[in-house]
């Protein structure tokens, strides 16, 4: 694998690459990495010649200065599990070269009611810091397709707009959500969690996967206070939202059959962590 410190060594390296006739596909992400990164670079070694991975923790995206300071930092053991994944390439950037004094990075981009509503409602400029650095990052990669994980569903979401505001010639790829065993989804923030939060964190899914079952009989609003009951059962949860909805606008939905297919999303205090999630019903 390459890893290269600076962007202009990165660009170098992929041009020649794309000379060669190569496509690239790029999975950005912040590090501390687990097996849900993995199958994104998995992704990207399917579908395009060239992987490229990056390590960036983008301090634009953090509302809280607590959560970047305890955000976990794991270079080393990252860099042994994407040369084991077989990534091809990684850029392993200073802030200042991402944000560099003479480079002016936009972060002005407007993704309308995408950004006021789950996340965007509950983190001030969290999706204005993403679409940031993703832009920026794009802008440097170049890449034929980005590839991202569905356990960022709005994310995801935030990143197709963006693409749209830049009309840019990169498409996007959303891989599945990796789960633990017990149905955990894989997040780098699971491993701040107490032994029994650890216990308890399971419970998220399960919430979702109840409202999966209630689907299309019932009503919308009874399936979802019932996950809700089930989340605050457990003493230790704190949700601060919990919701069914449309899979493009993300609004609320108050029928089953608004979409054929809704996105059922929940973020959750445990402990000192925030944990989200989601599934697509049916
Ligand atoms: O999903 C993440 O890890 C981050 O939000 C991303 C896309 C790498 C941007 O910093």
């Amino acid at each position: 694998m390459y890893i290269f410190k600076k962007v202009s060594d990165l660009q170098k390296h992929l041009d020649g690459l794309r000379e060669a006739g190569k496509t690239v596909a790029f999975a950005p992400t912040m590090g501390a990495l687990h097996n849900g990164h993995l199958s994104l670079i998995n992704k990207a070694n399917e579908i395009a010649d060239v992987s490229v991975s990056s390590i960036f923790v983008n301090p634009t995206q953090f509302d809280q200065k607590e959560d970047l300071d305890k955000y976990p930092r794991t270079v080393e053991k990252d860099i042994q599990m994407l040369i084991g994944s077989e990534c091809d390439v990684l850029l392993l950037p200073t802030p200042d070269e991402i944000y560099p004094s003479d480079v002016e990075v936009r972060n002005d981009f407007d993704f309308g009611v995408l950004d006021d509503v789950l996340e965007g409602a509950h983190r001030d400029g969290h999706f204005a810091g993403v679409g940031q650095v993703v832009n920026r990052l794009l802008e440097i990669v170049q890449p034929n397709w980005i590839v991202m994980g569905q356990k960022d569903y709005q994310q995801t979401a935030i990143i197709r707009r963006l693409l749209e505001l830049t009309e840019s010639k990169t498409k996007i790829v959303v891989s599945p959500t990796i789960r633990e065993e017990d149905g955990l989804a894989m997040s780098s923030r699971n491993v701040r969690l107490e032994p029994d939060e650890r216990k308890e964190a399971p419970t998220i899914h399960a919430s979702l996967e109840n409202v999966r079952a209630a689907y299309g009989s019932g009503e919308v609003e009874q399936a979802k206070k019932d996950a809700i009951a089930q989340i605050e059962a457990s003493g230790s949860m704190k949700i601060d939202y919990f919701d069914i909805v449309h899979p493009t606008t993300l609004k609320s939905v108050t029928k089953w059959d608004e979409a054929e297919q809704l996105v059922v999303c929940t973020a959750v205090h445990l402990g000192k962590v925030r944990l989200i999630d989601n599934i697509l019903i049916p």
